[in-house]
């Protein structure tokens, strides 16, 4: 039993005065390649990560839920019938959230009995490494196993979106459920996000001799406001000005007729889908020919493109790709919705000490918060713990 596992299980027990009937873990995620194109059913290449959210939960004679978590003092009290979108706020919206999605994808929440959960959590909050899909899936295991609801993991994952999407109320795509739930050890998920078709591929980090290296900038975003949002829309707009249903139907081809049709700055937003969708294929296709290393300039290439033409970046988030990338990295860019959070450097483990202290020393001379820097490897996702 992993530590985490040992401390949720002893948090349960305090909090509750009874032993838990199990444990589930769900992954964080880091996405390799494929930003802001999950939403515009196109291409996206994450991994789970070896940083994890876990739940405690054991059910109830009764229907009320009661969910407690290592990060506050509070105890979230509802009955099962009040459990609704509008009645869910703050970091219990997450786990409630995904008991009325659940219902909306046929579990009768009628006949199931109420709970009590308590929730911790290693993976960082708000560095864009999914904390909140996370919890969603941690809970969504859990509840599929001890309400025996037989849900596959592609409908949890629309489970954990729709969650989020009406309880947070950040209108995200379906990549970082995916991500926790479909990762497997040593290997990326390749998505595709309109037929939700996905193949696992096999990274081969540690026998290249690369690490994956995350700089946690500690900028924090939120997607349920603002820029997240704003960019959607405009991708929804680009679409419908160039005539298709989503931007997954575009392609590099479509870039000259799209520089005709579109203002400045939808096409700027358009070309970054466009481009990153052709950039998620070709990396698989390095990957597969010719290994890990020959990823790097395409990674590298998609963080200009969220900087220039998607507008996503921060100043931190690129001075961390930037440091990196001159200290040796192979590739480096922000990873997740972006507006902070955090980037990835792929690097030669040789060098690991090396970036890393050019990183650390980049942010000292700009003055920025020192930022929170660890590697992370591909991990698999979510299951029963304990
Ligand atoms: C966030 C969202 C995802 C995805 C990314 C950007 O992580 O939750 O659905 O849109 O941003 O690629």
């Amino acid at each position: 039993m992993s530590q985490l596992s040992t401390r949720v299980r002893a948090g349960f027990e305090e909090r509750f005065q009874r032993e838990p009937f199990g444990v589930w873990r769900a992954p964080g995620r880091v996405n390799l390649i494929g930003e802001h194109t999950d939403y515009n059913d196109g291409f996206v290449f994450p991994f789970a990560i070896d940083r994890s959210t876990v739940v405690a939960l054991a059910p109830r004679e009764d229907r009320i839920i009661q969910i407690t978590t290592a990060h506050s003092e509070d105890v979230v009290r509802i009955a099962l019938d009040d459990v609704s979108p509008d009645a869910v706020s703050g970091w219990s919206a997450y786990p409630l959230g995904v008991v009325w999605a659940l219902g909306k994808f046929g579990a009768d929440l009628s006949a199931v009995s109420g709970f009590d959960a308590h929730i911790d959590s290693d993976v960082p909050i708000g560095a864009g490494l999914s904390s909140s899909a996370a919890i969603e899936c941690a809970v969504a295991v859990a509840l599929t196993e001890v309400w025996k609801l037989g849900l596959d993991r592609e409908t949890l994952a629309r489970v954990g979106q729709l969650a989020e999407n009406k309880a947070v109320g950040a209108p995200t795509g379906i990549m970082d459920q995916s991500a926790s739930l479909l990762g497997r050890k040593d290997a990326a998920v390749f998505l595709d996000c309109r037929s939700l078709d996905a193949e696992v591929i096999p990274l081969g980090f540690e026998p290249a001799g690369l690490v994956l290296l995350v700089i946690n900038t500690h900028v924090s975003h939120s997607h349920a406001t603002g820029g997240y949002a704003d960019r959607r829309r405009s991708c929804e707009r680009g679409a419908r000005e160039m005539g298709v249903s989503s931007l997954r139907e575009l392609d590099v081809d479509d870039l000259a007729r799209a520089a005709v049709v579109l203002d400045a700055e939808t096409l700027k937003r358009v070309r970054h889908v466009i481009t990153e969708n052709q950039r998620v294929l070709d990396t698989v296709r390095l990957l597969r020919l010719e290994g890990p290393e020959a990823i790097g300039d395409l990674l590298t290439a998609s963080h200009a493109s969220m900087r220039d033409d998607f507008e996503i970046s921060v100043p931190e988030l690129d001075v961390a790709v930037d440091s990196a990338l001159s200290a040796g990295a192979v590739g480096a860019r922000m990873t997740g919705g972006g507006f902070g959070g955090a980037a990835i450097a792929l690097v030669r483990t040789a060098e690991l000490q090396e970036v890393s202290d050019a990183v650390l020393a980049a942010f000292a001379s700009r003055g920025f918060e020192q930022p929170e820097l660890f590697t992370v490897t591909a991990a698999d996702g979510a299951s029963r713990a304990d």
